[in-house]
């Protein structure tokens, strides 16, 4: 069982992901827990204050170190060695090979932040690593916590009903996936290829694995450089 401990200021965010399709499964069949820590329960002010003016200047608010560093705290008694894991427009990106990394992981504290970002010095001090979704910037960091747990998530084991999808999809083995046809055989005068109603599984493998490969060729070059 995979336990994610999230911090956030927006818990109910991540219904989309708790509530629907396999990854609300998962959890409802134990095979990942979900808990939450809100820094604003943390805060020591009258008015439950996480965010100051940055120092210097400039637009916008920062997430202060304190209500953070004790929700980090509660997070990790929880959690003894989860790693802490903030993600951030400035971390590594999120891969596959990543998600699988993570996937043998028994649990991990993902830190979503808000604002202009959080203090630099929790990411000195409380973090372990950063984890981008893509180079462009959302306003918070709940939806790529949630795109790093569904992908997590797909991946232990008995998530899926079949194994093999995983095994099969795309950027496994650096490859992407190749096209998928279901009834009928013909639609609009578009006919599913041949290779696939024949029934010769064989001939079936050997045609999807070079479709992996055309496909990658025409729409992902870069990532046949590895
Ligand atoms: C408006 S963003 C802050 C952007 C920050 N000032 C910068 O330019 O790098 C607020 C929060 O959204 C999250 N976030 C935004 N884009 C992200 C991305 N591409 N990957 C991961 N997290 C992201 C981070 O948690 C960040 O603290």
């Amino acid at each position: 069982m995979m336990k994610f401990s999230i911090i956030t200021l927006f818990p109910k965010m991540f219904a989309a992901l708790t509530e629907f399709g396999i990854t609300g499964r998962a959890i409802t069949a134990g095979q990942a827990e979900v808990v939450f820590h809100n820094p604003r329960d943390y805060a020591d002010n009258k008015h439950n204050n996480v965010d100051d003016k940055p120092y210097g200047g400039g637009p916008g608010m920062v997430m202060q170190v304190a209500p953070l560093r004790a929700a980090i705290k509660a997070a990790k008694q929880e959690t003894a060695d989860a790693p802490v894991i903030y993600l951030s427009p400035q971390g590594k990106p999120l891969t596959q090979a990543k998600a699988a990394e993570l996937s043998e992981l028994p649990a991990m504290i993902l830190l979503a932040g808000r604002y202009e970002g959080i203090d630099q010095r929790i990411i000195d001090r409380d973090v372990d690593e950063c984890i981008s979704i893509g180079d462009y910037v959302l306003s918070g960091g709940e939806l790529p916590a949630m795109t790093l747990m569904d992908a997590v998530m797909r991946l232990l084991p008995g998530v899926l009903g079949d194994a093999k999808s995983a095994e099969v999809e795309s950027f496994q083995q650096g490859l992407l996936d190749h096209p998928h046809y279901t009834r009928p055989e013909e639609i609009d005068g578009q006919r599913v290829p041949d290779v696939l109603l024949n029934g010769n599984h064989a001939e079936v493998e050997k045609w999807r694995k070079a479709q992996r490969v055309e496909q990658t060729q025409k729409l992902r070059p870069d990532l046949l450089k590895d």
